[in-house]
């Protein structure tokens, strides 16, 4: 059944739910939620609400439910697949108002949130109180934790820390057809039934409307050192980092660079007037940088201390410690601002590849011959202590037709290499719009059918986010 338009009587209904200011027509508005991070992707929706309770989001999923309205939920629009798109127009559900951390437990290592927290804001509030939060995506500055728990981010802590699945532990949420539901409980261990929490988290606001956060905290760490390591040959700045981990040393994170992913962070980071006191060697081909953390710095200087005499196998340059405060949070800005750097250059394709971590210089090799064979130049870097390696493709002298036509090929044996090599092809920008064509790769025909079947016992009328990770 095709959507319906939004209609006069519609937006008399919602008025009754929402105060007038926050259902919002204007084109300021509807422009703003046109676009997330994803390439240069714009999709306007009809309309724009703010609610601010569970029960208001219940009413009005009820009615787009009844009248076959799209609505697609938004948290800062920092997504890198296109999970926020409206893609069919419909109702835009702005969760900004979702604005409160309701409940930090220290007694039990927990905090319950609401959904539209900026992530490094709830980071901080927790640290304050001797609590750690230790997930943190690229854009822990601007995205929500929301959107995090909807896409399953990750990370440079992930390697040691883990991604936003390990962390949630109940969520509260607004089913498609209104009803509010927990989907678990706030328990460190649960074998109770299927797991809906785990069910939801990633599942890119296609399920239901997450409006509260259940989160599991560790204790703050105390101390941490900065590592940045030049190679001469990028396939060994890979080799190196699963060297690192056979040594028995797990970092707090462990990034990996190629050359131009930090030379135009460097220049875009620069333009924005921040100096940068770190040269680059000539013939220096990737970096990665090593973070090593935990309560005593004497061993953390033994760690780091091994960890530089264990590279020196490789072809390097200069080992830089980082050794103060202001010099660790220049080098985590640039790579940081990697991703943004590279949109600010070029239109670009971001692909989220991810492989067992022993077989991240193979996938280096492979992305960078595929580059040869179909024309196009790769920028990598990524959670190399993952084995995530984000392949940002830059459109740069490619024609249109290749663009569209010849690259979509490329892309297709990059992701069939990814999964014979035992990898899949989203380590944690999730699938959206934007991935998938590509999902026939890491899915056979029966496993698509049990995700459709998911999704229909969710949302039978396919109202919710529609047209994101299945193809409609
Ligand atoms: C990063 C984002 C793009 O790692 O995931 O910078
Ligand atoms: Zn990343």
């Amino acid at each position: 059944m095709p959507f319906q338009k939004i209609r006069s009587e519609d937006i008399a209904f919602f008025k009754t739910i929402l105060e007038d200011k926050y259902v919002l027509a204007d084109d300021e508005n509807l422009a703003r939620c046109a676009s997330d991070q994803t390439e240069d992707l714009h999709y306007l929706p009809e309309l724009v609400l703010q609610p601010r309770t569970a029960a208001e989001i219940s009413s009005i999923m009820k009615h787009c439910n009844t009248h076959n309205i799209p609505v697609t939920p938004r948290g800062a629009g920092t997504g890198l697949s296109g999970g926020a798109l409206p893609v069919h127009g419909g109702v835009l559900l702005d969760m900004k108002r979702f604005n409160e951390i309701l409940d930090v437990d220290k007694r039990n290592f927990q905090v319950t949130t609401e959904p539209g927290v900026i992530t490094q804001e709830l980071q901080e509030q927790l640290k304050a109180e001797g609590l750690f939060y230790p997930v943190d995506p690229a854009s822990k500055g601007s995205c929500f934790i929301g959107g995090n728990v909807a896409e399953n981010s990750g990370g440079p802590r992930a390697v040691k820390y883990g991604v936003v699945k390990d962390y949630v532990l109940n969520l509260e949420m607004v089913l498609p057809n209104g009803e509010v539901i927990w989907t678990g409980a706030n328990v460190l261990k649960n074998a109770t039934g299927y797991n809906l929490t785990q069910l939801v988290v990633g599942s890119e606001g296609t399920l239901g409307i997450i409006t509260k956060i259940v989160l599991r905290l560790i204790p703050a760490v105390k101390h941490d050192l900065l590592l940045l390591v030049p190679f001469r040959k990028a396939v060994e700045a890979c080799a190196a980092v699963n060297a690192i981990f056979l040594a028995g040393y797990t970092p707090s994170a462990l990034e990996f660079m190629e050359r131009d992913a930090l030379e135009w962070s460097m220049k875009y980071v620069q333009s924005g007037g921040v100096p940068i006191a770190i040269g680059m060697q000539e013939d220096i081909a990737a970096h990665l940088l090593i973070e090593v953390d935990g309560n005593h710095m004497d061993e953390l200087y033994r760690d780091a201390e091994a960890i530089a005499q264990l590279v020196q196998q490789y072809d390097i340059g200069e080992v830089l410690f980082a050794d103060s405060h202001e010099q660790k949070q220049m080098l985590w800005t640039l790579r940081r601002k990697v991703g943004e750097a590279v949109k600010s250059n070029s239109i670009y394709k971001e692909e989220d590849t991810v492989v067992p971590r022993a077989e991240l210089p193979e996938l280096l090799q492979i992305i960078k011959d595929l580059g040869r064979e179909y024309g196009f130049q790769s920028v990598c870097y990524g959670h190399a202590g993952d084995g995530n390696l984000h392949v940002n493709i830059v459109k740069g002298n490619m024609s249109d037709e290749d663009w569209q036509h010849r690259l979509p090929q490329g892309i297709r044996k990059l992701f069939k290499e990814v999964v014979r090599m035992g990898g899949t092809i989203s380590g944690e920008h999730g699938i959206g719009l934007v991935q998938r064509e590509y999902m026939d790769i890491a899915f056979s025909s029966v496993q698509m059918g049990l995700m459709r079947q998911i999704k229909n016992v969710f949302d039978p009328n396919g109202i919710l986010n529609p047209g994101k990770i299945l193809m409609s």
